[in-house]
């Protein structure tokens, strides 16, 4: 399903100096519907891995696939509507916009939010992670754990093949950072989405099937 290869990414240094390489990344591959915690230190590159899969960073070199689709050679536009159309990503800093409703913020990015069935599907997706009463709120009147259950309803509302978590409960106590751990993984087994979550933190990661150090498949260190 997602497989990497040969990946390269080096960023350029401020002052001159030589680029500073991030990725070196020789293969890997998630199968569909699998679940991983990919385990990094911070600074190590996780971040940048998952932008680099989800088509926001370009890498220098190597392929990212996606079943028959590279990403990284897609140009911008194509790239955006792919993204769109089959990756979920559930942000460290959540990002939902402050201006719409919990509601509007996971039928923003909907492929039919503006028919009845589209309202009708982001609905239910916020009564799955326990908001239906909460739909009509703005996001300033939602906890930080009510907020990321926002963003993992948007994030899976086009029912991608991937979706993507960075830190995904960073800002959370233990008790919500177990609640949208569950939620997400309950959320992408029904949906059939494979799901990578990044962390540094080893309980998150001990929630997971799958654990891998971002060494294993990295060569920069
Ligand atoms: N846009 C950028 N420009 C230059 N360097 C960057 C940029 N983003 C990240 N870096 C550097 O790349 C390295 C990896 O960053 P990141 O992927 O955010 O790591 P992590 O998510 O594991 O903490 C860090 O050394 C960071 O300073
Ligand atoms: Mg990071």
């Amino acid at each position: 399903m997602l497989s990497l290869r040969n990946l390269q990414l080096a960023y350029p240094s401020p002052d001159g100096e030589p680029p500073a390489r991030v990725l070196d990344v020789p293969t890997w591959a998630v199968a569909a519907g699998e679940q991983v915690a990919l385990v990094g230190a911070s600074g190590s590159g996780k971040t940048t891995l998952l932008n680099v899969i989800a088509g926001i960073v370009t890498p220098d070199a190597g392929e990212v696939r996606l079943d028959d689709t590279d990403i990284a050679r897609l140009d911008e536009a194509r790239r955006d509507r792919f993204r769109a159309a089959h990756i979920g990503y559930v942000f460290q800093s959540i990002h939902l916009l402050p201006a719409f409703t919990a509601l509007e913020n996971v039928a923003l990015g909907m492929k039919f939010a503006d028919n009845r069935a589209g309202k009708a599907h982001a609905l239910d997706l916020l009564a799955k992670v326990g908001l239906r009463e909460r739909a009509r709120y703005f996001p300033r009147q939602l906890s930080a754990g009510q907020q990321q259950r926002v963003g993992i309803a948007r994030a899976l509302a086009n029912r991608p093949k991937l979706a993507l978590a960075d830190e995904p409960t960073s800002a959370l106590d233990a008790r919500n950072r177990d609640a949208v751990l569950d939620l997400m993984q309950k959320l992408c087994a029904e949906i059939g989405a494979a799901l990578i979550v990044v962390t540094h933190d080893e309980a998150v990661a001990r929630r997971f099937p799958t654990t891998l150090r971002l060494s294993d498949i990295n060569r920069v260190n």
